[in-house]
């Protein structure tokens, strides 16, 4: 699905603070797998996943997407895609903060195009798979951080993305919501999608069936 050749990224490229924040890096990643990112704070984790996530793209080497290369795609096939292929979950939530949960897990799929009356039933049906149906018409400011993740995983999945990364989901959460979420991605993953976390926890990390540990910008250990 996803085959990473000798990524690299750099940033403030030609500058005297120039720092190589992914090396050399070769990836495949398959349908269907669950993968654990994992490594020491600033070991490339999010550097990583935002390339993954297409928000990024690499100084060098080549992101294949289904044997397609990424560097060629337009900006507009790009959008498309992190709308539509992708399922994104960042660790500060990203939601619009005045609008409802019905509202934030809408936003995608009229990005997309769908009719009103098409994301009726599938805004239902997602808010369901995450318990968050009688939140619908709540704004998101008014929810815990537990509700914010699984309302923003609800986003992540509205457009039945072939793939999901997220970058720290459980971070902010205590150990319930924790288990509830890791135990969406888990049923997210049964159902089929690749799964990519970035975590800290080896209790996740334990969950996943691959592992990829990083090091000063390149994979240690792959597992
Ligand atoms: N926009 C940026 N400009 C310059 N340097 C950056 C930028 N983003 C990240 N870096 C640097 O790149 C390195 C990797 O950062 P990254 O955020 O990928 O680490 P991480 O593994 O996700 O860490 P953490 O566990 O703390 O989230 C760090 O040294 C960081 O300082
Ligand atoms: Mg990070």
């Amino acid at each position: 699905m996803i085959r990473l050749d000798n990524i690299n990224k750099i940033y403030n490229k030609g500058r005297k603070n120039e720092f190589y924040a992914l090396i050399d890096i070769n990836l495949h990643i398959y349908p269907g797998e669950m993968i654990a990112v994992t490594g020491k704070s600033g070991a490339g984790k999010s550097t990583l996943l935002n390339i993954l996530a297409c928000m990024d793209r690499p100084d060098s080497g080549i992101y294949y997407w289904y044997d397609q290369p990424v560097g060629r795609f337009s900006e507009k096939r790009m959008a498309r895609m992190r709308n539509e292929k992708i399922g994104i979950v960042v660790q500060d939530f990203a939601l619009i903060e005045d609008f409802t949960v019905y509202e934030n897990v809408s936003l995608p799929m009229e990005i997309a195009g769908r009719k009103r009356s098409g994301r009726r039933d599938k805004i239902q049906e997602v808010l369901h798979i995450v318990g968050m149906e009688s939140y619908a018409n709540c704004k998101i400011r008014e929810l815990s951080g537990g509700q914010k993740q699984r309302t923003a995983i609800a986003r992540a999945i509205i457009n039945e993305p072939d793939i999901v990364l997220a970058d720290e989901p459980t971070g902010a959460l205590d150990s319930d919501n924790t288990k509830m979420v890791m135990q969406l991605f888990k049923d997210l993953n049964e159902s089929g999608k690749a799964v990519v976390i970035a975590t800290h926890d080896p209790d996740i990390t334990k969950q996943c069936g691959k592992i990829i540990e990083m090091e000063d910008g390149r994979i240690r250990q792959h597992t």
